[in-house]
């Protein structure tokens, strides 16, 4: 996307803070700074220390599609087609290899019972575009010589991608410094700074910090910033995810592609790590490990690719996907003039990173809601009582 200043000259070089440096708020700080905006970046932790450092990278707008989610499938497929070009643009302002790697994904079903499942979900699918190729369970050890032998069948997805999640964090990172942003980090946010009713800014360790727009990018704490009014909270929740990476040798891989299995998916990068994911759980921001959650990831990956085994183990953590309350991202303005929101993207913060980007920074540099992200916005969860009032 080009970014163009199509405003008045008051709204030319907005003064923007950023809650959150995530992929999300990094991507839209990265966009604003080469805009010439103003842009700072306030972060509780690290930048892309978050959900962004916990994912697994997976582009996977079609066989993560599930029925009911028609229009998050199209927004995601959307960013799916702008991925390519938004990774070379970063790669280059970034210098920066962000392990972009597009081989598809493998959908593979160990029991008749899951090729049924399979069957269903992929028939929901390709009725809604998404492109997918059955494969005997021979074809599919062919393509992934490591998958367990006696396979019941399998599905090859052609653009469902991955990129190294960290890798992209710390592009994005580097991009949004280098066109000007200012990074805070270990900077909490304590509350919006309103002064009747108006937004001014934000409170950040009680300190004032003046800003015309602020964008809430702050993923699972999106709804813990005080002085927001009720209405323009968004309803976002952790939802834990534990995963493992184990160490393959990068040299003879034991699997070379995104491979789903049920109740696991496995994702190798090319510095050998493969990651190995991922319980999803309700358990508000508990971070710990647990004995019976490693155990599940582990034994399910296992299921499909025995191989893992001998693998060592490189690392173990646990991540909080934000969540809203209809498993799609919150996106675009508030009812309160200059609050915008960016998060709730759940299971799909780095595949819309683009989206997410270019869409919000469009809507600040000319007060523009896309269509694209019109049925994303806040108001989709205050419906009207019969008395008229918004709840
Ligand atoms: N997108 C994968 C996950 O949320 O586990």
């Amino acid at each position: 996307m080009s970014v163009h200043f199509a405003g008045s000259r008051s709204r030319d070089r907005p003064r923007v803070a950023i809650i959150g440096a995530g992929v999300s708020g990094l991507g839209i700080g990265w966009r604003l700074g080469a805009a010439g905006c103003t842009v700072d970046l306030f972060e509780r932790n690290f930048a892309g220390g978050g959900a962004s450092w916990a994912a697994a990278g997976m582009l996977a707008a079609g066989v993560e599609a599930e029925p009911g989610e028609e229009s998050l499938f199209r927004l995601n497929r959307m960013a799916q087609q702008l991925w390519p070009e938004f990774r070379t643009e970063l790669e280059a302002e970034s210098r920066r290899d962000i392990g972009y790697r597009d081989d598809g994904t493998l959908v593979v079903a160990s029991t008749r019972d899951d090729l049924e499942q399979l069957r269903h979900v992929t028939a929901f699918q390709t009725g809604i575009g998404v492109e997918l190729e059955w494969l005997t369970a021979a074809e599919a050890r062919r393509r992934e010589p490591y998958l367990k032998s006696g396979l019941a069948g399998a599905v090859f997805s052609p653009h469902d991608h991955q990129v190294d999640n960290r890798r992209l964090a710390m592009a994005l990172k580097d991009a949004a410094l280098a066109r000007g942003c200012r990074l805070h980090e270990t900077r909490n946010v304590d509350a919006v700074d309103l002064e009747a009713g108006r937004l001014r800014g934000i409170v950040v360790n009680g300190e004032r910090h003046r800003a015309d727009i602020v964008i809430n990018a702050a993923g699972a704490w999106a709804n813990r910033i005080d002085g927001v009014p009720e209405l323009c909270r968004p309803p976002v929740r952790p939802v834990k995810g534990q995963m493992a990476a184990l160490r393959m040798d990068r040299n003879h891989p034991i699997a070379t592609r995104v491979i789903w299995g049920p109740n696991t998916y496995l994702a190798p990068k090319a510095d050998g790590r493969l990651l190995v994911g991922a319980t999803v759980e309700e358990r508000g921001f508990d971070d710990d490990l647990t004995a019976g959650g490693i155990m599940a990831v582990i034994e399910a990956a296992w299921r499909v690719l025995p191989g893992i085994e001998e693998l060592p183990v490189d690392e173990l953590w646990a991540g909080f996907r934000p969540t809203s309350r209809d498993d799609a991202p919150v996106l675009g303005t508030s009812r309160l003039d200059g609050l915008l929101l960016a998060t709730g993207h759940h299971r799909n913060g780095i595949l819309l990173a683009p989206v997410t980007a270019n869409l919000l920074a469009e809507l600040v540099l000319t007060g523009r809601t896309d269509p694209a992200i019109d049925a994303f916005g806040l108001d989709r969860f205050h419906h009207v009582s019969h008395a008229g009032a918004a709840s």
